[in-house]
């Protein structure tokens, strides 16, 4: 029997499970709590920037609410900008109806023709083709149908052990009302949410996206505010990212070891955003190797070396996308001091006086704010302010500028 070589453990993707999940024991713990709610009054909004780290830990709640006597079940809504609150009704059908497709609601006999008559027992099961014609010939208006579905479905499941069912939508941000179409689906499931907990359904509702989801919700319904418990996650600590870099290679078969300088340098470059810290650590256990097969005796791979590939395979097709004018407003940006954090209007105009780039007026900058939170490159935040939607955007835009000069 052959062993298998060990293979590169980093996962730098969207969704992809890391080798190692590291930290994010606070956010679990406080996922459990809200099952310990009876009846339900707080939903999770769980939130954060592109790479944090939602999607993988929204994965780890499944099995510790599975643990905790709930069902699961949910999607990824990354498909969801127009839809309509027909399709995100049929959309909660349609993930709910795995759950109890097991579950028998009536025994009705079928007598086949022939010359022996013969009976047949046929179950009638709580599949997606009886949710559906509950759902459609319940009078009123998607919200009332929808209604009436969760209630059929929580009548029958009380008699079991389940606790309660957990819905998990992952890029929720996606869901948008839309006037112009006439089509609110996300008042509707925020309604419906509202509705149905208040009458004791345990049906928690965990919502996963961008840091424009909460102010999405709210906007949609004021009452959101009261109705989620929101999330942030942020950047791994020190302790965690020496983790998530040093705990996957540990294996006595990992022909790679990270060298405390190279532990210091990833944590720092990454700025302790999981995504990076995979990226970072992918790249060098890899050119580690690719030298020491070309013969290297003693490879050594810097960690500015790894960042240059950063920059072409993460930051440059985003940063190729936007117009020169828009490239130097956020050169602007990327010169502020509190660019990381949150920034307005009139700071970057501010700069655009202090600096040789021709100046912006404040609508002018307002405007092309805008465009690049289309590009999804900044978002605006609840108080007005801007913060960059991808992490270390700015140091990025400063690297580059120090490789022109
Ligand atoms: N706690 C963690 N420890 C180590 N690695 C992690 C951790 N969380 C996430 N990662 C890694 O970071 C990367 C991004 O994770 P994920 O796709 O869940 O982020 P996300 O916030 O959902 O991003 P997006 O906003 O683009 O959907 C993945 O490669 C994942 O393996
Ligand atoms: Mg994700």
């Amino acid at each position: 029997m052959s062993l298998l070589p060990f293979q590169n453990p980093f996962r730098p993707g969207a969704g992809h499970p890391p080798p190692y999940l590291a930290g994010r024991e606070d956010e679990k713990a406080e996922f459990a709590k809200l099952l310990t709610q009876n009846p339900v009054m707080t939903n999770m909004v769980l939130t954060g920037l592109r790479g944090v780290g939602k999607t993988v830990l929204l994965e780890t709640f499944k099995p510790i609410a599975v643990e905790a006597g709930w069902l699961w079940a949910g999607t990824d809504l990354s498909e969801s900008t127009s839809v309509s609150e027909e399709n995100i009704a049929i959309r909660i059908l349609a993930d709910l109806s795995p759950l109890v497709s097991g579950v028998v609601v009536q025994e009705v006999e079928k007598r086949r023709l022939g010359f022996h008559a013969e009976v047949e027992k046929v179950q009638v099961r709580l599949d997606f083709d009886l949710l559906k014609r509950v759902y459609d010939s319940t009078p009123g208006l998607s919200a009332d149908k929808l209604k009436a579905v969760l209630e059929l479905v929580w009548s029958c499941l009380t008699a079991t052990n389940c606790k309660g069912i957990v819905l998990a939508y992952d890029e929720a941000q996606n869901l948008s009302d839309q006037a112009d179409r006439n089509q609110y689906p996300l008042s509707l499931l925020l309604d419906v949410f509202q509705s149905i907990q208040k009458k004791g359904l345990p049906i928690l509702l965990v919502l996963t996206g961008l840091p424009t989801l909460f102010p999405k919700l709210v906007e949609a319904r004021t009452f959101a505010e009261r109705m989620f418990h929101v999330v942030t996650l942020g950047r791994l600590n020190e302790e965690e990212c020496r983790q998530a870099i040093t705990i996957p290679v540990k294996s006595k078969n990992c022909p790679v070891t990270i060298t405390e300088p190279a532990i210091m340098a990833i944590t720092k470059s990454s700025g302790g955003y999981p995504y990076f810290v995979q990226f970072l650590c992918r790249e060098i256990y890899d050119s580690y190797l690719q030298q020491k097969a070309s013969g290297v005796l003693d490879p050594v791979v810097t960690v500015a070396q790894v960042v240059r590939k950063l920059d072409t395979d993460f930051f440059a097709g985003r940063w190729n996308r936007v117009t020169d004018r828009q490239r130097e407003l956020l050169i602007l940006v990327a010169m502020l001091s509190n660019c990381d954090d949150e920034f307005s209007v009139s700071e970057i105009v501010a700069k655009s006086k202090e600096s040789t780039i021709k100046s912006f007026s404040s609508s002018h900058v307002n405007q092309m704010l805008a465009a690049l939170s289309d590009n999804g490159l900044v978002y605006k935040n609840r108080y007005g302010k801007y913060a960059f939607a991808v992490p270390l955007l700015g140091a990025f835009i400063r690297r580059q500028q120090a490789s022109l000069s």
